[in-house]
């Protein structure tokens, strides 16, 4: 049987479950890959942990360099991370000649164009199931599954780190910065967790698949990100007494004025299945036009899940290997973006969406009436309120109101208003809300 040569960059995590995973069901594998898939080069910085996963069965190193040139290696799997090396060792391996599949979920966020490009004019395939929500085959999915659709939306619980802190701080009550802390505790966060609380990795893998869905190429300083470091429990729960749930939701809509791609904090309604996907999982809904919305769930990160996207690409170019470029699934999703590569990608003040707002006003006659004229006078409907009575001793109630779609900018508009209202004391606090239903 012939067999596919692999050299594997990094072997920590989701690089020790790709190991373990393709060792362990080789046999299978082989049988539907139509020939073997083999580890036959490992680097890491780690020497003594590469040798010890890897029992002595496969030559390992520390130059990563010298798997990416090696005329004996057929595809190399980077799972190093990071911008620089990753970069580096990627070109490198697609000028010389070999397919890639990666993990890197920023990378191709931020340099897809160009690692694409140069994969586009060497033939070779640049495979990255990985990169998006972990073992769910979302890209697959995305690119060969819903191909005869028009796809409409896209919206994803895309970052676990968060999703598992959002869920402890409805069920126990905690305030965001108890519950990081827990996280860490329990390596759900990273030491530095800035790129998953503040939504950035969520927004990574959100554009990639905003790339997919609508024929644009990778933007990513364009995507609206907004993480969830300034929750309050009290809105989780003032938003839950009203039927919702709130998510780091990443959402990407072709509207008829462009293209929204935005991370941030947003109420969904409970009975929406995707409220209800809780802890470190992920879910990802995409709307097409023809099949309506489907939902996909499972684990967004963690080794084996992980790896069992990896090893999905690897088939992948198993099976692929042989065909010329155009034979090929694109890489995202387009032989041709030429009618979709230029719609504009829209600002945050342009998105259309549905807002939870709540606010502290002096509990007297006629206060909601200024802050509902308000809303009024800008065409935005109200859908919902609920008005909290002030507890003992305070003079001040929370009012929380629930409106209809209208423009972020005009939203904003309003909310200054209601800000310079004598009665209203301090910031209006500003959810947006998603239906999630057409
Ligand atoms: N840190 C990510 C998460 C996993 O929490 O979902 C890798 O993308």
């Amino acid at each position: 049987m012939k067999s596919l040569k692999v050299g594997l960059l990094g072997i920590g995590t989701v690089g020790g479950g790709t190991y373990a995973v393709l060792t362990r069901n080789q046999e299978e594998i082989s049988r539907r890959a139509g020939c073997k898939i083999e580890i036959v080069k490992v680097a890491d910085r780690n020497l003594e942990l590469a040798k010890k996963l890897t029992n002595g069965q496969v030559e390992v190193t520390d130059d990563v360099m010298s798997i990416v040139t090696d005329p004996n290696v057929d595809v190399v799997v980077e799972l190093i991370g990071g911008y620089t090396l990753a970069k580096d060792a990627i070109l490198k391996a697609i000028e010389h000649g070999k397919h890639v599949v990666t993990a890197n979920k920023a990378l191709i966020a931020t340099h897809g164009n160009e690692i694409f490009a140069a994969a586009k004019a060497k033939g070779v395939i640049v495979a990255f199931e990985a990169a998006v929500a972990g073992g769910i085959p979302i890209i697959k999915a995305l690119r060969e599954g819903l191909v005869a659709n028009k796809i409409e939306w896209i919206a994803g619980i895309i970052n676990g780190t968060t999703n598992f802190i959002l869920t402890e701080m409805r069920d126990k009550g905690l305030a965001f910065s108890d519950v990081l802390g827990e996280a860490q505790r329990l390596g759900y966060a990273e030491a530095d967790p800035t790129f998953d609380v503040e939504g950035i990795d969520a927004a990574h893998k959100l554009m990639i698949m905003s790339a997919i869905g609508f024929g644009i190429p990778m933007q990513f300083d364009k995507v609206y990100t907004e993480g969830i470091t300034k929750l309050e429990s009290k809105d989780i729960r003032y938003a839950e007494e009203l039927g919702y749930r709130v998510k780091l939701l990443g959402m990407t809509k072709h509207s008829a004025n462009g293209i929204e791609i935005r991370v941030h904090p947003t109420l969904i309604p409970e009975k929406r299945l995707i409220a209800n996907v809780n802890g470190a999982m992920n879910a990802v809904v995409v709307k097409g036009d023809a099949v309506g919305p489907t939902l996909y769930y499972g684990a967004g990160a963690g080794s084996e899940p992980t790896a069992s996207s990896v090893i999905a690409d690897l088939v992948d170019v198993a099976r692929m290997q042989n065909t010329s470029i155009q034979d090929r699934v694109p890489y995202l999703a387009y032989h041709d973006i030429s009618a979709t590569e230029n719609t504009p990608i829209l600002p945050i003040s342009e998105i259309s969406t549905a807002y939870y707002l709540r606010m502290r006003a002096s509990d007297k006659p006629g206060v909601l009436a200024e802050v509902t004229k308000i809303l009024g006078d800008r065409q935005i409907s109200i859908d919902a309120m609920m008005q909290k009575e002030p507890q003992d001793g305070e003079t001040e109630a929370d009012i929380v109101i629930l409106t209809h779609i209208t423009v972020e900018k005009n939203m904003n508009a309003a909310i200054q208003a209601i800000e310079a209202l004598p009665a209203i004391d301090g910031a209006v606090v500003k959810l947006r809300m998603e239906e999630l239903n057409k």
